[in-house]
């Protein structure tokens, strides 16, 4: 298990317990945070798991896919340290992991 701390645009946090082996958006929609959809199941298609990873773990949590990368090109307010959270799978190593989601996933 891994504590992973989900912060909504509005600023209300979620600390919830993901199994290692999930990705970060199967363990924000297991644990009905909101603010992370995931309509295309994971499969990087949709775009609608977008995610801040906070600069503090952007080390741990490694660097875009191209695909991943194509996929961000059509999510709005992409910065630096966006990611899909469905491509980012939960190890030990990011126990205490902080992100934040935008303002909306459309
Ligand atoms: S869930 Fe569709 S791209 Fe991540």
């Amino acid at each position: 298990m891994a504590k992973v701390t989900y912060i909504e645009f509005n600023g209300a946090e979620h600390v919830v317990d993901v199994a290692e082996g999930l990705s970060l958006m199967e363990g924000a929609v297991q644990n009905m945070v909101p603010g992370i959809d995931g309509d295309c199941g994971g499969a990087c298609a949709c775009a609608t798991c977008h995610v801040y990873i906070d600069p503090a773990w952007t080390s741990k949590t490694g660097t875009r896919e191209p695909m991943e990368q194509s996929m961000l090109d059509f999510a709005s307010e992409v910065k630096e340290n966006s990611r899909l959270s469905c491509q980012i799978k939960v190890t030990k190593e990011l126990d205490g992991l902080v992100l934040r989601m935008p303002e909306n996933q459309y």
